[in-house]
């Protein structure tokens, strides 16, 4: 799979169940080892060769990376034992070494960006889906990342919930954040996406505009997984 994502562009990807979509998300961040190919965030580059184990240096300028991606996943996965707030400062505290002075401001203003200004000291479990996928997403941007990685966010949810957490990610489009988001969610691929991607058996089929993606593929296998989804 090759891929050029501009800056500010919010990329959907979407394909049949098996067909590699977390896994090529999860390569992004490094949370799974390519076996080789190139990649490049901001200004760190990593080049894997197939022949060439991980080394420590790799790893080092993966935890670079890693610092310019964000991450959100469909199961939210909050520290179920430390509040909203706590959730959102923990990375910037440890990773980054910043204070709360520095960081409690910025992390509240996130909460509030997501909706949840009021909702600081609660723990995760006092919350609803949407709440909680909403302060995974806070938690994700305190990191300040280039780039924010969605595995499926919604499908967890009812429609309702999901709703208020794709307006979160409207809204962070209009921004210019930089997104690239797996979905079962066709309306939202469709609708607010700059470029869809589908994917089967490992490989990009076809990728482009979504209304003529959607209204007008070109690819026999994208119509076929499209028909069998209405
Ligand atoms: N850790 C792993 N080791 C070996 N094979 C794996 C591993 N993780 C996933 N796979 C396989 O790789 C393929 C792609 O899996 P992946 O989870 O990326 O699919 P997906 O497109 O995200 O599917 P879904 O829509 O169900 O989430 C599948 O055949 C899966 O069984
Ligand atoms: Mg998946």
């Amino acid at each position: 799979m090759s891929l050029c994502v501009e800056r500010g562009e919010l990329v959907s990807i979407i394909g049949p169940s098996g067909c590699g979509k977390s896994t090529f998300l999860r390569c992004l961040n490094f949370l799974e080892i390519p076996d080789s190919g190139v990649l490049r965030i901001e200004d760190v580059e990593i080049d894997k060769q197939l022949s060439q184990s991980w080394s420590r240096a790799q790893e080092r300028r993966a935890h670079a990376l890693r610092a310019h991606v964000g991450m959100v996943f469909q199961s939210f996965n909050l520290f179920a034992h430390r509040t909203v707030l706590d959730n959102v400062m923990m990375a910037p505290r440890t990773v980054k070494g910043q204070t709360l002075g520095e960081i409690e401001p910025l992390a509240r203003a996130l909460l509030a960006k997501v909706g949840l200004d009021g909702m600081a000291d609660r723990y995760p479990s006092t919350l609803s889906g949407g709440q909680q996928q909403r302060a995974a997403i806070a938690r994700a941007l305190a990191m300040k990342p280039a780039v924010m990685l969605y595995d499926e966010p919604t499908s967890a949810l009812d429609p309702e919930l999901a709703e208020e957490v794709l307006q979160v990610m409207r809204r962070l489009d209009e921004e210019g954040m930089t997104q690239i988001v797996v979905t079962h969610d066709m309306r939202f691929a469709r609708a607010a996406s700059d470029r869809v991607l589908y994917v089967e058996g490992g490989y990009i089929v076809e990728s482009g505009d979504p209304d003529e993606l959607f209204a007008a593929p070109e690819d026999p296998r994208t119509r076929r997984f499209l028909r069998t989804l209405l």
